[in-house]
């Protein structure tokens, strides 16, 4: 997998997946746009990207729940390489809840890991049909049961939807050159836990008690994920679109 010569785009880039995303496509080579809220640790990411390849990533510090951000992101991008070859839809928020929860949170996950990877991709597609590039959308297992232990209502709405586009964009792209796919983890040691709400203390009780639960024994390192993606996105994958790739240590089986 060489990606030299291909700009990609990550969302979500300054922690866990997108971060382990973005240092594993500079080993490949990549020219990188990282994107997220926290400018400090994207700082910290490209750092770590530009050790690995000598090419200074593009940060664009964006909150994707602005529209003038994500216009900004496209912009950007194309002002500073001229193209995108690669779009990875990867920031998402675990917005917890249940049915008498209220209505907003089911709007803050829409907004968060629904509506901008919707925005983005569509912004990006005249420049993704010139290049015959790819979107790689990382959903959930989430989004095709519901989790057991955990009120995640709006969490696995959002993600649900998230799929269907892809399967929908993968459709009406594909004969523009267009590959749509997604990759949807289960478990990732990543700061997802916490980012949803729960504590040091009941993160790390969740990710040991999934080990007993999963198949295989353990939660997925955020690298198993990039690794897919990497695939996915690269010439490799050059028949696959519209495909749901669930990484999760046999969660599904149980
Ligand atoms: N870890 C898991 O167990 C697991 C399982 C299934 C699916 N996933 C999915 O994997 C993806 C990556 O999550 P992760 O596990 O790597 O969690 P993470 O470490 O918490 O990373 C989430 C990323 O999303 C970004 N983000 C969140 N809201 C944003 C916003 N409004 N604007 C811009 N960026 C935003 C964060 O950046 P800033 O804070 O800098 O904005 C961060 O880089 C998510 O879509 C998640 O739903 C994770």
């Amino acid at each position: 997998m060489d990606f030299c010569d291909k700009v990609v785009v990550i969302t979500g880039a300054s922690s866990g997946i997108g971060a382990a995303a973005a240092l594993m496509y500079a080993k490949q080579s990549a020219t990188l746009v990282l994107v997220g809220r926290n400018e400090a640790a994207l700082r910290n990411v490209a750092q770590d990207c530009e050790a690995a390849n000598k090419k200074k990533p593009l940060i664009v510090p964006a909150d994707l729940t602005i529209d003038d951000h994500v216009n900004k992101i496209v912009a950007k991008t194309i002002e500073t390489f001229g193209k995108i070859d690669v779009l990875v839809n990867n920031a998402g928020v675990g917005y917890r809840g249940g049915i008498t929860d209220g209505i907003e949170l089911y709007d803050k996950a829409m907004a968060t890991n629904m509506r901008p990877a919707y925005l983005l991709t569509s912004l990006f597609t005249p420049h993704l049909i010139k290049t015959k590039g790819n979107v790689v959308n990382v959903s959930s297992v989430a989004a095709l049961r519901p989790i057991k232990d955990i009120e995640f209502l709006p969490y696995c709405i959002s993600k649900a939807a998230l799929d269907m586009f892809t399967k929908c964009s993968a459709l009406e792209l594909s004969r523009k050159g267009v590959r749509v796919n997604s990759v949807n983890p289960g478990g990732t040691k990543t700061p997802f836990v916490e980012a949803a709400g729960f504590s040091k203390d009941q993160a790390s009780q969740i990710h040991e008690g999934r080990k007993d639960i999963y198949p295989l024994g353990k939660v997925a390192q955020s690298e198993d994920v990039a690794d897919l993606i990497l695939y996915l996105s690269s010439d490799r994958a050059r028949s696959i679109t519209g495909s749901i790739y669930v990484i999760d240590n046999g969660e599904m089986l149980v």
